[in-house]
């Protein structure tokens, strides 16, 4: 059974937050405030996920997001629901 609400898990760890991770987490909260998203995601944030050269790193359900912006995670949600 799948959750009914897109579980988004962001890196706050020191690299990640080097990398832009602050302003992905700020882009998200804003966009997933109003629009179609709005009350399917959660969105989460973690310490190191041990990924750092990857930074910055957000998974969105069994997306594993390397080097990502706040678009790409947005894309990747939209598609999620449209199941
Ligand atoms: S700081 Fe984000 S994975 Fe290490």
């Amino acid at each position: 059974m799948r959750h009914k609400r897109e579980l988004v898990f962001i890196c706050t760890g020191s690299d990640c937050k080097k990398a832009g991770a602050k302003s992905i987490k700020k882009q998200l909260k804003e966009d997933l405030k109003s629009g179609p998203l709005k009350g399917h995601c959660k969105l989460i944030q973690t310490k190191c996920m041990d990924f750092c050269k990857s930074a910055p790193v957000v998974i969105v359900g069994d997306h594993f997001c390397k080097k990502t912006d706040s678009e790409k995670v947005l894309s990747i949600l939209s598609k999620g629901t449209q199941k």
